[in-house]
């Protein structure tokens, strides 16, 4: 067991967390997010992503919202890339670093991205080539890789396949997500040992919805193979519309409470962190979802 003792985390609530989201959310709402988040702490954010506004709506605002950021030194702006036609919108905004999004699942990639996974890759290969040329740091992310909401159970051969074939392509990191939440710390194991044969430890982040309430558990049975990444999202914002009844991502104030406890460092300060939730939450009209926020809240209530 090799436990890191420094913790990188992605805040993607203002992406995964909003692109779900029934309601349409001002882009100054979305950069007061962004902005309370750098204020807490977090180094790299998620932002937003250049999609298809017919097929994901929320995310119509992109290039607003990357405009209206007041960017800090030393913090990075994350945004999602599937194609060259969103590749390039994206560059006018100058984003710190791409990611092009696939499947462990072949009826996911078509859903989510309207191909197959060999077609998502001859897609993503120009728009790695132009990030990389542009020195901008490519990341991948590979969805269902325990479980698909239309195939079931997916086989960790399937997310090495998926992970060698981004890595030809020249990305430079995989994020293993467990886009619907089923997965449990062995099988999430299992599919980050798969990245694993690809890519370096360096290499690898955990994207853990929690929809069944064990994002936090596949977190500590990933850091307990020295994974040191993850994607998460503040106040259990997130979801995916192409994955129906999957919740968010595991909150960011939860894993910064247990990484805290255990005596990893993370540069977040908590209390800041719950605020940027609060707002939020509060703009949304509803509780957050993190656990440990709750619990401060109602602490700091009495
Ligand atoms: P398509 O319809 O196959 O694309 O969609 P197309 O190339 O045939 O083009 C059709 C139209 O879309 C054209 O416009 C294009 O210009 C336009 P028209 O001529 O009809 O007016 N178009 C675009 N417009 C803006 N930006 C673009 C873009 N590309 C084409 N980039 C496409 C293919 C990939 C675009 C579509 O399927 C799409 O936008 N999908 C996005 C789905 C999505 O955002 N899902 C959520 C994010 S992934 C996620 O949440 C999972 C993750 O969190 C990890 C996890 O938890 O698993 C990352
Ligand atoms: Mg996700």
């Amino acid at each position: 067991m090799t436990l890191p003792s420094r913790v990188k985390l992605v805040d993607v609530g203002p992406r995964d967390g909003l692109q779900n989201e029934k309601q349409a959310v001002p882009a100054d709402i979305k950069i007061g997010l962004v902005h309370r988040l750098q204020d807490a702490g977090l180094r790299h954010i998620e932002v937003t992503s250049f999609v298809s506004p017919k097929w994901v709506p929320q995310m119509g605002d992109n290039a607003e919202v990357m405009a209206g950021i007041q960017r800090q030194v030393g913090v990075q702006y994350s945004v999602l890339t599937p194609n060259l036609k969103g590749y390039e919108s994206a560059l006018l905004s100058q984003p710190d670093e791409i990611v092009v999004f696939g499947a462990a699942s072949e009826a996911f990639s078509q859903r989510n991205i309207n191909c197959s996974i060999a077609e998502s890759i001859e897609r993503f290969a120009p728009v790695v080539a132009a990030a990389r040329g542009a020195g901008i740091h490519v990341r991948g992310a590979i969805s269902c890789t325990v479980g698909c909401p239309y195939e079931g159970e997916i086989a960790p051969e399937r997310v090495s396949l998926v992970a060698r074939l981004m890595k030809d392509i020249g990305v430079q990191h995989v994020g293993v997500a467990d886009t619907i939440g089923v997965g449990t710390p062995r099988k999430v194991q299992r599919a980050m040992e798969a990245a694993l044969s690809v890519y370096a430890l360096d290499e690898v982040s955990g994207h853990f919805h929690d929809t069944y309430g064990q994002a936090l558990a596949n977190t500590l049975a990933t850091l307990e193979m020295g994974v040191w990444q993850y994607d998460t999202s503040v106040a259990g914002l997130g979801g995916c519309p192409y994955a129906k009844g999957a919740t968010g991502n595991v909150a960011t104030e939860d894993v910064v409470y247990m990484l805290h406890g255990m005596g990893i460092a993370t540069g977040i300060d908590l209390d800041r962190l719950i605020d940027a939730g609060v707002y939020i939450s509060d703009f949304l009209g509803r509780k957050t979802q993190s656990r440990v926020a709750t619990a401060l809240l109602n602490k700091r209530a009495g």
